[in-house]
């Protein structure tokens, strides 16, 4: 296991009716509050209408309209309210996309130069405003870490930020907020979720026996309460677990200590980058070709006790039949959390393979991933998902 160091800072307020306590929360950094969101879902499910009552005694300024995969211009749009308005802290209800932007605008704050700046060099991030969450949807584990994706779509970029401060002071998870998720964000949720794992466990470190229990565990969480929550929507138990889950899968609990870069969210940040796609769809699609091109002698017993101790398969002395068996299983259960599993599917063809393996190859350090990729496998990889 390497050296690490690891910190989680963030409050995490648990559980049904937690935004009560969103006033007191809120009161320790200002009266001042740019109340950040996307596309509306916070008004149809009453959430936004709760806020209002919640903060009558609040100065609100809205940032509204974030988009999945959410905008540079939508940053600089919120940097300015912040500035306009005298702004004091953040509340940033929503996704992963939602969270990220408010970041992003929070450490804009402070920087003078354009904000893109802090997006491609997070070294120039100094400090942020506080951020505070009402996470409803369980994906990203932005509620509980300090990394940002934003997008630049003149540019086709799509890049990660990363700084201590812009992590949350305080996140608000309420399962119930997640029942009016449509199904395909559900389970592009889920699949997110288990490719933060996946990025973690298929790394070459052996010995991190601690990390690789809680992943496990983290992966049998969704596998388990996915299929409830698209079945039954409403469903307490199944939401509650994947939204811990959600946050316990990228908070450091499980890459601490290990190294090496990521494998397939470069790729996949290439594909919403070019087409604007569901990061999780994409994760999806990617992951068991990606999983079947990296299956060689060198990383087959790790696929052994994926195969084991994940999807509980039964011992075979031919150690590839096995894993091959999980990497199926693997497939099969993003089919039927109905994923859209082809790139075809999803309205992209080969045209931009060359281009996008490049610059995945280039944004994310591939040669350093668990098996070393080069522009060349990640096309090969990229053509397995037509
Ligand atoms: O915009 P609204 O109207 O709110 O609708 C959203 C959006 O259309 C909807 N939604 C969210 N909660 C809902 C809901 N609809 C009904 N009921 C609810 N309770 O869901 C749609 C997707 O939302 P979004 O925030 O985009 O999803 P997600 O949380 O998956 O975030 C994705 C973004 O996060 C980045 C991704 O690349 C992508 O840009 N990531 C951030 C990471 C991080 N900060 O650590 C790591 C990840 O790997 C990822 O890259
Ligand atoms: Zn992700």
């Amino acid at each position: 296991m390497d050296n690490f160091r690891f910190n989680a800072p963030t409050e995490m307020l648990f559980g049904k009716g937690q935004i009560s306590n969103l006033p007191e929360v809120l009161s320790k950094y200002g009266k001042n509050v740019l109340l950040a969101y996307g596309g509306g879902s916070i008004k149809k499910n009453g959430i936004y209408g709760k806020i209002q009552e919640l903060l009558k005694d609040y100065n609100i300024v809205e940032l509204n309209g974030i988009e999945p995969n959410p905008r540079i211009e939508t940053v600089r749009r919120g940097v300015e309210l912040c500035r306009e308005n005298d702004i004091e802290v953040i509340l940033a209800v929503g996704g992963g996309s939602t969270i990220d932007c408010s970041k992003v605008v929070a450490a804009g704050y402070y920087y003078e130069g354009d904000t893109w700046d802090i997006v491609i060099d997070s070294s120039k991030i100094t400090n942020a405003l506080p951020i505070v969450t009402v996470l409803t949807l369980a994906a990203t584990g932005s509620e509980m870490n300090s990394g940002a994706v934003i997008s630049k779509m003149d540019t086709n970029e799509k890049l990660g930020t990363r700084a201590n401060c812009m992590s949350p002071k305080t996140s608000i998870l309420d399962p119930e907020y997640l029942y009016t998720l449509p199904a395909i964000q559900t389970a592009a949720g889920t699949a997110d979720i288990m490719s933060h794992v996946f990025e973690n466990y298929f790394k070459k470190d052996k010995d991190a026996f601690v990390q690789d229990k809680i992943a496990e565990g983290l992966l049998q969480t969704c596998i388990k309460y996915c299929p409830i929550a698209l079945k039954d929507p409403a469903n307490y138990e199944a939401r509650a677990n994947l939204m811990w889950a959600s946050s316990m899968a990228l908070n450091g609990l499980t890459g601490s200590g290990k190294v090496g870069a990521w494998s397939c969210h470069p790729m996949e940040h290439e594909l919403s980058a070019h087409y604007d796609i569901t990061h999780g769809v994409g994760l999806a699609i990617l992951t068991p070709s990606w999983m079947r091109y990296i299956l060689k002698d060198e990383t087959v017993d790790k696929f052994v006790d994926y195969a084991m101790n994940v999807w509980n398969l039964p011992y075979n002395e031919d150690k590839f039949a096995l894993a091959n068996e999980a990497i199926d299983a693997t497939e099969n259960f993003f089919k039927e959390c109905g994923i859209p599993m082809t790139l075809r599917e999803v309205g992209i063809d080969d045209s931009k393979f060359k281009e996008m393996a490049e610059a995945a190859v280039n944004h994310g350090n591939l040669q350093y991933a668990y098996v070393s990729l080069n522009k060349e496998d990640v096309y090969k990889i990229f053509s397995m998902c037509l």
